[in-house]
Formats: structure tokens, sequence, C-alpha cells
């Protein structure tokens, strides 16, 4: 009997930026289908083949294998002008080797005037700025629950369209003219759409995704499907408001990919050994800022998409025991574990809130967050360099007490540490594929 494939949701553990694109890098030789389900170019995994580094956005991080068929898949948010840079800019470098790049007829554009309403949204919150990428991310998400999108597959079909445009236009040109901004007109808008379905046609997939999702795992293919930021950024379950507009966690995983949840066979996540965030919005742990500047240095804490210095905190309990829970994680792989070495560790194990101890980080109202008092433990210091480790048992004692903390925290096993920035400096100790 021929072994069925394994079907993972990887995710990330925090509030973006783990290293989701490492795990890939390390564990998805064995893939052959590779499936983003939400979010945009708001993401950025950097992809490093040969010595040539490469940040993407919008394609699954499985582009670089060339067996691999990939998939934007359903939740997407694309804006065809990003799709068309970043495809040329990975095959330039000689990145794009993948056997199919498929985007999902369901997935949504980001029309021009999502950038523009953004920007103002954006500009009107003053101190309260989400912070977000300025990708039209929101907004696109907004028009898809206002019933007024426009999606990858209507670009199959753009003579059925003018009305429906007109009537985006009623709603859209107001609201753009309130804001100062300039209209859109009919014309402009169809030209948009003449542009993208030239760019985006031959990557529209015909097959429903699901179908090929079930097939490859009856025919023992394996499937990845990555979800882009991370937990505490879901648009339902993160810190609200100062979240991303899509679900971030394995739930996300079905609609995104158009499965059924008992179709995943395992939910992994990714954590780093302390904690970043990009924009604002309450950060518990968030540390002081000499420290905060020396792991960011080290890490190399900038956003990959708009360059951004990340803000740093240590690793925050109540968060990993939430988005654990949320998500149903099945095993952790920890990221830049490297950059701590010489510095007092601490993790936040509770908060105190008022009178009331805190253990998990839902147990407070998320615009309450800025007001909790993490209770820090100590976890000590590992001077040694652990670069060069590749085996647990050769870490140093302080380095495994704290992997055991994140797991004790996380309640789900350790599948593999990454001690450095470059491919194979990692320790194993699980392979996710048999796992
Ligand atoms: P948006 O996704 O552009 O709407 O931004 C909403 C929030 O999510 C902002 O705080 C962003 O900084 C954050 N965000 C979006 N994408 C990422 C990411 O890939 N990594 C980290 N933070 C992100």
């Amino acid at each position: 009997m021929m072994a069925t494939g394994k079907v993972v949701a990887l995710n990330g553990g925090q509030w973006g930026d783990e290293g989701k694109g490492r795990f890939v890098d390390e564990f998805g030789k064995p893939v052959k289908f590779f499936v983003r389900v939400a979010g945009g170019d708001n993401a950025g995994h950097t992809v490093i083949v040969d010595g040539k580094k490469m940040v993407a956005h919008l394609m699954p991080s499985g582009i670089t294998y060339p067996e691999a068929r990939c998939f934007l898949g359903h939740d997407m948010v694309i804006n065809p002008r990003s799709f068309q840079k970043e495809f040329a800019g990975l095959q330039e470098l000689g990145f794009l080797k993948c056997q199919q790049l498929g985007v999902s007829p369901l997935a949504h554009l980001i029309m021009p005037y999502c950038l523009d309403l953004e920007k103002f949204r954006e500009q009107a919150r003053g101190k309260s700025a989400i912070g977000t990428t300025l990708r039209g991310i929101g907004t696109t998400y907004e028009m898809k629950a206002r019933r007024l999108g426009i999606r990858v597959g209507d670009l199959q079909h753009l003579e059925k369209l003018p009305d429906y445009i007109s009537t985006i236009l009623a709603e859209i040109n107001p609201d753009l003219n309130r804001w100062g901004g300039e209209v859109y007109s009919f014309q402009a808008i169809m030209e948009f759409l003449e542009e993208a379905r030239q760019i985006m046609a031959p990557y529209i997939i015909g097959e429903p995704l699901s179908k090929i999702i079930i097939q490859a795992k009856k025919f023992g293919d394996n499937v990845l499907i990555e979800g882009a930021q991370g937990a505490e950024l879901d648009l339902t379950h993160g810190t609200y408001p100062y979240v991303t507009s899509s679900s971030t966690i394995a739930g996300g995983a079905c609609s995104g990919a158009g499965i059924g949840p008992r179709v995943i066979d395992s939910v992994y996540a990714v954590l780093k050994a302390y904690t970043t965030r990009v924009g604002g919005g309450p950060f518990p742990t968030e540390l002081p800022t000499e420290l905060a500047a020396l792991i960011r240095e080290r890490g190399g804490e900038v956003g990959a998409s708009t360059g951004r210095p990340r803000r740093i905190g240590w690793l925050d309990g109540p968060q990993l025991r939430h988005a654990s829970r949320i998500g149903g994680w099945d095993g952790i792989v920890i990221t830049k574990a490297d950059v701590l070495q010489g510095i007092e560790v601490k993790v936040c194990d509770y908060y105190s809130y008022g009178n009331k101890t805190v253990w998990d980080m839902d147990e407070v109202d998320s615009r309450e967050l800025g007001n909790v008092q993490p209770s820090l433990q100590d976890v000590g210091i590992f001077t040694e360099d652990i670069s060069g480790c590749r085996d647990y048992d050769s870490l140093p004692k302080t380095a495994k007490m704290l992997f055991s903390t994140i797991a004790d925290l996380a309640g789900a096993p350790i599948l593999a540490i990454s001690v450095g920035p470059e491919r194979g400096q990692t320790i194993s100790l699980q392979n996710p594929w048999n796992y």
C-alpha cells in the first residue's frame, strides 16, 4: 500500500518574523506542495540560496525547490504589481526553480484605492495608528467583507465587471474625496485590471486547490501550509485592534487552503528565543532600550518588508500559552537562540494585573495589555558560543534550561533549534515529516 503524505500547517507563534522561511529552508526538501494561505506583501521572508539573499513577500517559501508545486491560497490578498516585481527579482537571481506557481482564483486583488484609503486611515488615527505596512492589506480585506472586492478569478472575465466596478466607485470615491484624495475613474480601474490580467492570468489555477491537496496526500506527497505573520497578529485572537486583517493561526489554514481540519496532520509553530513585534500595540515584555538595541543589532531585527526596527522583548509565557492553545501546536521550532549568548536571559512566567495573576494572555482584554506587569524569571546566562552545536547534549546547561522552559510554556515538544543564520546551523530533535 502506498504511504499517505503528511499535511503540516506551519504558523508563527508570536507577532510574526519568527523565521518560518528558515523552517522551510531546513525541512522543506521532502515537501512537494507548498501553500501560502493568507496575507499579502505585508509579509517578508528571507530566502538564501547558495549565499545569495532575497526577501520574498508573496511567494510560498518552497519556490526554490525544483520539484515543488507552490500556490498562493484562497485567503491571500495580492497586489499584482508586487507579484510581478517579486517574480522578476526571484527569476533574475535564479531562485524561482519550482515546477509550478499557481494562484487561487478566490484570492483578492489589492486595488490602487485600497492603498490610498489605508494611508488616509492610518494618518487619521494619529498617535493610535496601527503601524500597518501600508500595503493595502486591511482595506482589501475590508472590501472583501463589504462584498465589493475583486478576485483574481475575475480577471478571466473582465467584460462582466462594469456594473460591479461602478458600484465600487460609487462607494469608495466619496470616501477618497472626504479624505482629500484623488478619485478613480472607471477607465483607470479597467486599465489597472487589464494590466493585472496580463500579469496574473498565466498563474490562475484551473483545478480546485483542495482537490490538489487531498490528492497529494492520498498519493504520498507532503504538503506544507504556510501561515503568514504570527498568532498575536490574528484578526480575531490577536492584540486587537493592533493586528493584521487575516487569520494567522492554524484554523486559518483550513479556509486558506480550502480543506477541512481533519486533513491537517500536524501543526507546528516557529518561535524566537525572545519576542519581537513591529508596529503599534501592547507588548508586555518589551525591553528597555539598551538591551533591546543589542539584541536588535545581533539578531538583525529590522522589518523585512518595511525596514522598520523591530521592538524587542523577553519571551512571554502568557503569550505562548495563549498562542499554543488557539493554534493547537504539536511541535515547535525555536529560532535565533544564538543571539542571546552572553545575555542574562529572562522569561516572563505570568503577568500581574491589579491584584490578579494572569497566566494566559487572553485572560486580559487586549486594550488592557499595556497595563499588565510581567513577572520575569531569571533563566541565567550562557557564555559559550552555541553556533557550532549540532546536537542537544552538547548545549550548555543554561541554554538547555532556556529551551526546556520554552517547550514547557508552549506546551509542545521541540522539533529543532536554530543556532545561527546559515543553513545547517540547526539542532534537529525530531523529523517533522515523521513526527
Ligand atoms: P498590516 O498587515 O499591513 O495591516 O499591518 C498590521 C500590523 O501587522 C502592523 O503592526 C504590522 O507591523 C504587522 N505586520 C504585518 N505583517 C507583518 C509581518 O510579516 N511581520 C511582522 N509584523 C507584521
